[in-house]
């Protein structure tokens, strides 16, 4: 099955995709575990008494491991609605396209401590939008962790398979189609390329200005004991991890 959003990647497939995805996460070695988790967790900080807004949620854990730490509420959104069955109180979870930010009745009029894209913002339609709406739900002093795979590992996969060099695809514009298989090698995601460029232009476009970034590798630990992961992330390298602030003085759109 291919499904493709018009001006960003699909995001109907996300509904056949979710249970695998969450399965795939869960394992000891996946990557989530030993690698974005600890390194999203770490940039989070102290979250007692935290509101925490999760866009692309996937099945509400991660909100639910910071509500454990202490953070005050949570909301997630997902397209997906495949979220955890007993969610602890303070957590709601919600079905809504991160699209549409401003029509979710259930964020009106709302403000947040943390707001979080954890490899979900390259399934917004209109990036640049989707991060305004953000920016404009963050309550003082607050920020938005967002994480995005690293644009140069797609365009090593694609060379691969197309037989063609590291810049033409790393610059190709065409979208073109994946298949996570350890996720649910039936269904494709249309995915849009996008250079680093690209990424920082829509940040700047959005009225936000990086903090930190992060590129987080394995521990010494994981090493030894995953060196197939290891060597998957020599060759593909792994996501970013930006710490966004409000520029002072820009204008907040959306809300
Ligand atoms: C790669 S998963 C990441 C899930 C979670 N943030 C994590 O770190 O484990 C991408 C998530 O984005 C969600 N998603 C995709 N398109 C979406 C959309 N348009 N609106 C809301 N959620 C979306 C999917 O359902 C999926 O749960």
């Amino acid at each position: 099955m291919t499904v493709t959003t018009p001006g960003g990647d699909s995001s109907q497939p996300w509904a056949g995709l979710a249970s695998g995805y969450e399965r795939a996460r869960a394992r000891e070695d996946s990557l989530d575990r030993i690698v974005e988790w600890p390194a999203q967790r770490e940039l989070l900080g102290e979250v007692t008494g935290r509101s925490v807004l999760d866009l692309g949620c996937g099945n509400g854990g991660k909100l639910a491991a910071l509500i454990r730490d202490g953070a005050a509420s949570g909301v997630g959104v997902d397209i997906s609605g495949n979220f955890i069955v007993d969610p602890p109180p303070g957590l709601e979870l919600i079905r809504a396209d991160i699209s549409g930010l401003e029509s979710v009745p259930g964020l009106a009029g709302r403000r947040f401590d943390r707001i979080l894209f954890l490899q979900s913002f390259g399934y917004a339609e209109d990036p640049v939008r989707t991060l305004q709406s953000a920016r404009a739900m963050l309550a003082e002093d607050g920020f938005i962790l967002l994480t995005r795979t690293q644009p140069i590992r797609y365009a090593v996969e694609r060379a691969e398979q197309n037989g063609t060099s590291l810049g033409e695809e790393y610059f190709a514009t065409d979208s073109f189609s994946y298949r996570h298989g350890s996720w649910n090698d039936q269904i494709s995601l249309t995915k849009r390329p996008y250079t680093m460029a690209d990424l920082l232009n829509v940040f700047s476009a959005a009225g936000l200005w990086i903090e930190t970034t992060v590129e987080p590798q394995l521990s010494e630990e994981a090493r030894q004991r995953f060196p197939h992961k290891q060597a998957w992330m020599n060759k593909y390298l792994g996501i970013l991890m930006f710490k966004l602030r409000p520029l002072p003085g820009a204008s907040a759109a959306g809300r």
